[in-house]
């Protein structure tokens, strides 16, 4: 029996592409769930050309009532009997009643290299650093952001003339292999962290 995965998204979800192409043939997960909180991500339509059911929970008409709005994310996530979840572009911070309720059996892919430049602006701040390199980290999810344990990480190099930009793409396509890597491991009960690039 497969390991059900749900995956959450707010955009494009071109992690969610890779890990639902990941979870095929002798992967001891599958995707049940695409999850968005924003009504017209473009990641659902790639979900629904995959063949994979879709869910939206806007978070807009909870009016900033985070607890409800995590209460109806939760009864989502358990109808469609998911049991892990991965956050994959996922812009929404959790509150600890809802990352203690899957703590464990959640993942998040964050585009630092952790524990450095956990939030926002991570390209931009490690090339105002100076940084020689960057990359992207997959995590637990705990009720610190992007603070839980790091089961893999992938590195590249800063190049010369990058912008936020340029380095985002190269990180996103090492994130594409990473969070694959994490989740077939994660899946099969092995935590031995993924180190790539
Ligand atoms: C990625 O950079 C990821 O690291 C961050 O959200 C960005 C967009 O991801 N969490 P996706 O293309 O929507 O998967």
């Amino acid at each position: 029996m497969s390991v059900r995965v749900a995956i959450l998204i707010s955009g494009g979800g071109s992690n969610m592409v890779a890990l639902a192409d990941s979870m095929t043939g002798d992967h001891p997960a599958r995707p049940c769930l695409v999850l968005s909180n924003v009504p017209g991500a473009g990641g659902l339509q790639k979900a629904r050309a995959r063949g994979i059911p879709t869910a939206v929970v806007d978070h807009r008409p909870f009016k900033g009532d985070r607890a409800a709005f995590e209460a109806e994310l939760h009864a989502v996530l358990v109808q469609a009997g998911a049991e892990i979840i991965c956050l994959a572009g996922f812009m929404r911070i959790l509150t600890e009643g809802f990352v203690r309720r899957w703590q464990g059996r959640m993942l998040n892919i964050h585009p630092s290299l952790l524990p450095k430049y956990p939030g926002l602006d991570t390209h931009a701040r490690a090339l105002n650093a100076g940084d020689a390199e960057a990359g992207c980290s997959v995590h637990e999810v705990t009720a610190d952001l992007d603070a839980g344990p790091v089961l893999g990480q992938a590195r590249v190099p800063v190049k010369p003339g990058d912008t936020p930009d340029s380095l985002a793409a190269r990180v996103l396509e090492m994130e594409h292999r990473l969070y694959p890597a994490v989740l077939r491991r994660f899946a099969s009960g092995d935590r031995t962290p993924v180190n790539l690039g």
